[in-house]
């Protein structure tokens, strides 16, 4: 076959294709072979949509909120302080820089006290158009105490790349150089980029301080799987794509969604449930509530009217949330029940299969027989009942879907099964670090389409949801 030297496209088309590239972690040469292969495996009309190529490339109908990169950030763009740490991912920085400003943001540019190993004052200043900050002990611009002037004067810190050693010390509180002692010093929101060797990313002190740093509201994009600089290493360790950290930038900068869901009358359920076996034992499961109470707090955060049914979680109550506590399957079917009608449900909840058909009214007792058998009878199915609802049904009903393997298409036999409108699809394999954990890799399933986000905050998952309310909210009233 002919090889193809792709010219004349129009700047539009061209940064569409280095947005969908960065998405999906590829070249733009491989971008553009992925939709060739595509638009030549294109169903013939009048096709099953189940034909259509698994992970279709994203269409207006699949992500309606991706913001574009030409859109501009609100507000004038807002401040942009970036710091550039140590690492080989220092380059991409650069560019970073122009995607950041083409979307109108002024970004200033700190450099940690070892990244003039990796990119120089010179270009970070020239792309930023404004000199580069580089020493805590410079008096031209500490005579005032500049480095607070720094922390202050932005509407968001952006960290890239997010080095091992710099996110240890912010972890960890130093401010030891003018970067750790911008951020030390700021109330602003803070992104990271993490970008380092893959064995650096797992090691367990990372992992500390990432974890620490997600606690402390820190917020991350990123890193991706893919080759890292050192030849022969592959792993999850690369920085995000520039575009991809311009976009989580973005997301950040954006008013929060307040007021995008005024009007809304919201229920969401979270957590496990506690089956009992005897009154001191019970069956769970692992699920910690996080992303179902991350939900709650955005959603009521846009504004809307939330009603939260959770199972048995140690977390406080989200700030403007009605909560209803509950520990059994049964219980949370029937608190759902009572706090419908809603607008939109959101069923989080990881609400066990089954429950013990006889719980044990006394703590059951070793006798020296044959252990008790304890046979399983079927729960109550919240998403079902919901969703096949003829009268009482909420316009929007989401389900999510957790799976250890085959995730996409277990997700769409799932919403197909339940008779929802979207399913959130989540790898809670133990290998993921899903369950219990900060980070989630989510797919949202709607009809036949698919949208796969980015791994990200569970935090930044509930943004992400809430901007795809909105769009549909907007789209049933336009
Ligand atoms: C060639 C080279 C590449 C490096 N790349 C990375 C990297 O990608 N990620 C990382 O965490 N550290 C990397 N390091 C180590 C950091 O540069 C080192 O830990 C440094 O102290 C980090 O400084 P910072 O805290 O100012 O970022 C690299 C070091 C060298 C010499």
């Amino acid at each position: 076959m002919a090889s193809l030297t792709v010219r004349k496209l129009d700047e539009v088309v061209k940064d569409g294709l280095r947005l969908r590239a960065a998405r999906h972690g590829r070249s733009v040469e491989d971008e553009v072979r992925s939709i060739l292969r595509e638009a030549a495996a294109e169903p013939e009309p009048g096709r099953a949509p189940d034909e259509r190529p698994q992970n279709p490339a994203p269409t207006a109908r699949q992500a309606p909120a991706a913001p574009r990169r030409t859109a501009p950030m609100p507000g004038g763009g807002g401040r942009v302080l970036l710091i550039i740490g140590a690492g080989i991912a220092a380059y991409k920085s650069l560019d970073l820089i122009r995607r950041l400003r083409e979307r109108g943001a002024h970004v200033r540019c700190v450099l940690t006290r070892a990244a003039h190993h990796f990119v120089t004052p010179l270009s970070v200043g020239a792309l930023a158009d404004e000199p580069c900050h580089t020493d805590l002990f410079d008096p031209r611009s500490e005579f005032d105490v500049g480095h607070i002037r720094l922390a202050r004067d932005c509407d968001l810190i952006v960290v890239a790349p997010a080095t091992a050693d710099l996110m240890a010390k912010i972890a960890n509180g130093h401010a030891d150089d003018l970067a750790t002692a911008v951020l030390l010093a700021t109330d602003r929101p803070v992104l990271l980029a993490p970008a380092m060797n893959p064995m650096m990313w797992l090691n367990v002190a990372t992992r500390r301080n990432v974890a620490r740093l997600l606690q402390d509201g820190r917020h991350l994009i990123g890193p991706n799987r893919g080759e890292m600089a050192e030849a022969g290493e592959a792993g999850v360790g690369r920085m995000a794509e520039p575009l991809e950290i311009a976009d989580a930038a973005q997301a950040l900068l954006r008013p929060k969604s307040a007021g995008v869901l005024a009007g809304t009358r919201v229920l969401i359920t979270a957590g496990p449930t506690h089956e009992p076996i005897d009154p001191v034992r019970y069956i769970a499961n692992r699920s910690s509530g996080k992303q179902g109470f991350a939900i709650a707090a955005a959603v009521a955060a846009a504004g809307a009217e939330v009603t939260l049914v959770s199972g048995p979680v140690g977390l406080p109550d989200p700030e403007g949330v009605k909560v209803r506590r509950v520990e059994t399957a049964a219980d949370m079917m029937a608190s759902v029940e009572a706090a419908l009608p809603a607008d939109v449900a959101i069923f989080a909840a990881a609400v066990a299969d089954w429950r013990v058909a006889a719980a044990g009214d006394q703590k059951l007792k070793k006798t020296g027989e044959a252990p008790p058998s304890l046979p399983l009878v079927e729960n109550p199915d919240i998403l079902a009942t919901v969703s096949r609802m003829e009268e009482r049904r909420p316009p929007l009903v989401i389900g999510f879907a957790a799976e250890t393997e085959h995730v996409i298409a277990h997700a769409k036999a799932k919403l197909a099964r339940k008779r929802c409108d979207w399913i959130l699809a989540n790898d809670v394999s133990p290998e993921s670090g899903v369950m219990g954990g900060d980070l989630n890799t989510i797919h949202l399933i709607r009809d036949d389409a698919v949208e796969s986000w980015p791994r990200m905050s569970k935090d930044e998952v509930a943004e992400t949801l809430v901007a795809r309310i909105a769009a549909w909210r907007e789209s049933r009233t336009t």
